[in-house]
């Protein structure tokens, strides 16, 4: 097990960084998401750090040890991509057993090593199928075993359960974080799912166009982003004036409905039914606030306003996030 050091880390492709002037920790166990729209640069820094492409500038620690020019085998790292990438014409067993052959570990050893991982990602019983008898979610968890069979120092996931519906993602998410939790090995994922982000992770790492935007916990890069660009990425942002003529973030859970007055008047433009929530778009109708549309979600137990309905709308200052 070891904990992952970014230092200054930069990767140009003609003329776009990749990745710009990243510096990154992740403690020995910790999980990490790398969270960022298409092109920000998550795999790019994912292939830094597994070796599969040198950094133009910068170095790379792993355990505390400079990989920065070491090549990709000698880093000990187990990968996952979305693509499961898995051997067609081998069998799921043949799979697993693939990195340790790799690593000249045969015989009954490698079996009992293969029949372990196989266990934790709870695929026993399925050792002689072949990757095209598997659904998406058995293949992902070959994937996930080929990754942890010979013990490695870290676990990059590219995506890993982006192929998969929704039901299927959510329990490989849980899945994914016991198994991370019981091995406690360090785990950088990739991802552009906020939720998902958002459920896993120790911390998240916010990525635009290769440079890092934040590094933090769930909860704070949600109700205290670091600028405008995580407040809308990490979900909905109500931007309100504030008094001293800047702007400042309200997530729609804090912005409080009434059908009696005593806040802002506004009108019920749309309410979205999403399960536990409703969601309110919303109209107000004194703007004088800068805030001329709003997004409210509240839970839903009972009545919910409709559209075209009129309610007050307030919320407290200590939910307001000063951002730039
Ligand atoms: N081999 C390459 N040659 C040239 N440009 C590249 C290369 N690999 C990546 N890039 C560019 O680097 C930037 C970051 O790409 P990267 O694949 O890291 O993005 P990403 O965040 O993983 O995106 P996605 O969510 O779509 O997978 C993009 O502008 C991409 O076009
Ligand atoms: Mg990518």
């Amino acid at each position: 097990m070891s904990d992952i050091r970014l230092e200054g880390v930069s990767k140009r492709y003609g003329s776009v960084a990749a990745a710009d002037n990243v510096d990154l920790t992740v403690a020995q166990g910790e999980f990490v998401t790398i969270l960022g729209p298409s092109g920000s640069g998550k795999t790019t820094l994912l292939s830094l750090i597994a070796g599969l492409t040198a950094p133009t500038a910068g170095r790379i620690f792993i355990g505390g040890r400079d990989v920065t020019a070491a090549p990709a085998q000698q880093r000990n790292i187990g990968l996952v991509f979305q693509s499961y990438a898995l051997f067609p014409h081998m069998s799921v067993l043949e799979n697993v057993l693939f990195p340790l052959g790799v690593r000249k570990i045969g015989g009954a050893e490698a079996r009992g090593r293969a029949i372990e991982a196989l266990k934790q990602v709870r695929l026993d019983g399925l050792e002689n199928r072949r990757p095209s008898q598997l659904s998406g979610g058995q293949q992902q968890r070959v994937a996930l075993a080929r990754a942890i069979v010979f013990k490695p120092d870290i676990l990059l996931l590219d995506e890993p359960l982006g192929a998969l519906d929704r039901k299927l993602r959510e329990e490989l998410q849980v899945e994914l974080k016991q198994l991370q939790r019981t091995l406690g090995i360090t785990t950088l994922l990739v991802t552009h799912d906020q939720e998902e982000a958002l459920s896993l992770s120790d911390r998240i790492m916010v990525l635009n166009h290769g440079k890092t935007q934040q590094v933090a916990g769930p909860a704070e890069a949600y109700l205290k982003p670091a600028n405008r660009f995580v407040a809308e990425f990490l979900g909905i942002a109500n931007f309100v004036a504030l008094p001293d003529g800047g702007q400042g973030l309200v997530r729609p859970e804090r912005i409080r409905l009434s059908a009696n007055g005593g806040g802002k008047p506004a009108r019920i433009v749309e309410a979205i039914y999403l399960g536990q929530m409703v969601r309110y778009h919303l109209a107000l109708t004194g703007a004088l606030d800068g805030a001329p549309a709003m997004v409210a979600a509240a839970p839903f137990v009972g009545p919910a306003y409709s559209p075209g309905e009129q309610v007050s709308v307030s919320w407290e200052s200590a939910d307001v996030w000063p951002v730039t």
